[in-house]
């Protein structure tokens, strides 16, 4: 497979952002992530009229990929209208599989508005090496 670059993941988040269904806050997200083997997996924000049952993207997109058995993510693009950051829940369960994984953050016309890791977004994190 060819490599991914930061834009063809960036153009993946923000096809996987195309089917949000977002009635209640209009605030579209689409997430894609890169496994280690150099799949893609996209993900949208889903909501929900019980609010707390709504998933973001980048979970949308994790659990996607983990449940095809990929454990292992290099990179992941987050797009929102603004370049928004993952939320904390979202930090927390990507670092439970790559705490050290690249992660860009452009809006919707594909422009990267930060390049970062999750170890910056989630620093000291709560891991699997605590559990030992
Ligand atoms: N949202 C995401 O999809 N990812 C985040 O990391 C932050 C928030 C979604 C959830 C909800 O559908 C909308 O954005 C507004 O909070």
């Amino acid at each position: 497979m060819d490599s991914i670059s930061d834009q063809d993941l960036i153009a993946a988040a923000i096809e996987g952002g195309k089917h949000a269904y977002i009635p209640y806050s209009n605030y579209r997200v689409g997430a894609a992530l890169l496994t280690a083997s150099g799949e893609v997996y996209t993900g949208c924000n889903i909501e929900n009229a019980g609010y707390s049952p709504t998933i973001c993207a980048e979970r949308t997109a994790l659990v996607k990929a983990v449940s095809e058995g990929h454990l292992s993510f290099t990179a992941v693009a987050v797009v929102t209208r603004d370049g928004g950051s993952p939320c904390g829940v979202c930090r927390q369960m990507m670092f439970e599989f790559s705490p050290t994984m690249k992660v860009l953050l452009a809006d919707l016309d594909g422009n990267l508005r930060l390049t970062t890791t999750l170890a910056d977004l989630l620093p000291h994190g709560f891991g699997r090496a605590n559990l030992d």
